[in-house]
């Protein structure tokens, strides 16, 4: 996929409308609507100011959950509008249908400088089954499309990709962001490379590894998934989570590694426990000492050695998964770890590739010690495993 694509700023915007399709598909409390992690919409703040200084009129256009054509109120836009009004102190009217005679009526009104949010695209069917004519009538509310939704660019939606057809249609920063980096990490990156992956299934992550082998000079396998490659080299792993339809591949992606000369370092130690709870006592244990009861629950100190000092060492890292079960304090030291070493103890440049890891780095309040966080999570790995995403290949070359 080519990853140099025109941008907002390859193109005159002034006195033009936009339609910008960003990603407000933010965790959110159902009831009162509270935003519990706002970086998506942060992340799109840039494009939306560029777009109003520079004299444009913004139809912005989002989803919110999968409420699969139906209106469903606990969906709505809401929230993302009240909180973006407070970011850009600018009054943004939403939509009361999803281009019914109120969006339209909105959006034929809308002057340069103005911002309008149409309601969530998803109450309508038509969204996610790229309908043709939906498509058309929504491209029929402006004259440039804008894509700064990474989020959702690996679905080809109306709104993602079918718009593409019918207008002119280019990245916003934030894409253009996570291309420079994800992209240029991958196809250019400062080496050594390090890879590090985690979270609980292998399956998840069959095509990242399979890539990743392609492109990292050393890979860090932790968390859930690092049990079934523990199993696949005969090694201990007590009752920990084993992906057993996986082990094969498993084996089979160490000897490619191997014949690759990829470096693939899996725990030489883990922390583990006798229950899956919170005020589990931790364990210390190994993949040649590991009671048939324990299960891993965390990457051990001298793992958390060895892989801080591959991180030390790198020029790129790429961090995609947890290292442990970090919700539960006693068993999120490895995934802080990381985290650390990444954000304090490299030159390298750091990428967190989306999903848990990315909210375990807002968490830890150490965000901005990162040269990118991705907002992508199924995006960021689909990237990740070098396939197309629609929302970035309909857009225009430079
Ligand atoms: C996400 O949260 O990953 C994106 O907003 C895409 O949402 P979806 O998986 O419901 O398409």
């Amino acid at each position: 996929m080519n990853y140099d694509k025109k941008t907002i700023r390859d193109i005159d915007v002034s006195g033009k409308k936009i339609l910008l399709r960003c990603d407000f598909n933010v965790p959110h409390d159902k009831a009162t609507g509270v935003i519990h992690d706002d970086t998506r919409i942060v992340s799109t703040l840039p494009t939306i100011r560029y777009l109003l200084e520079h004299n444009a009129a913004v139809i912005l256009l989002s989803h919110m959950g999968r409420p699969h054509g139906q209106w469903k109120q606990e969906m709505s836009l809401f929230s993302a509008r009240d909180h973006l009004e407070k970011l850009l102190g600018i009054s943004i009217p939403l939509t009361k249908d999803v281009l019914g005679p109120d969006t339209k009526e909105k959006c034929a009104a809308l002057q340069p400088g103005q911002a309008v949010l149409v309601e969530n695209l998803r109450f309508r069917i038509e969204e996610e089954k790229n309908d043709p004519a939906f498509a058309q009538e929504l491209a029929s509310l402006a004259d440039i499309f804008v894509f700064d939704a990474f989020g959702a660019a690996h679905r080809a939606h109306a709104s993602t990709e079918g718009v593409s057809h019918y207008l002119p249609s280019v990245a916003g920063l934030l894409v253009e962001k996570e291309l420079n980096f994800m992209g240029k990490a991958l196809d250019d990156p400062k080496r050594p490379l390090v890879a590090i992956l985690g979270g609980s299934k292998v399956s998840d992550k069959i095509g990242v590894i399979n890539s990743l082998l392609q492109k990292a000079d050393t890979i860090l396998i932790g968390g859930g998934m690092s049990y079934t490659f523990q199993a696949a080299r005969g090694k201990q792993i007590g009752a920990s989570l084993l992906d057993e339809a996986h082990v094969d591949y498993a084996r089979e992606m160490m000897e490619k590694a191997e014949k690759l000369g990829v470096k693939l370092l899996l725990p030489q130690d883990n922390i583990a426990a006798k229950e899956f709870s919170a005020d589990a006592r931790p364990i210390p244990v190994t993949p040649d000492n590991f009671p048939d009861e324990l299960m891993g629950m965390d990457i051990g100190p001298k793992t958390i050695e060895a892989f801080s000092a591959a991180i030390q060492g790198a020029g790129t890292v790429i961090w995609n998964g947890p290292m442990g079960v970090f919700e539960f304090p006693a068993f999120a030291k490895g995934t802080n770890a990381i985290a650390e070493a990444m954000a304090r103890q490299t030159e390298a440049v750091t990428i967190v590739g989306g999903g848990d890891s990315a909210s375990a780095v807002e968490q830890s309040g150490m965000a901005g010690k990162f040269s990118h966080i991705s907002t992508g999570g199924g995006a960021a790995l689909e990237f990740l495993e070098g396939l197309v995403l629609p929302g970035i290949a309909c857009l225009a070359d430079l």
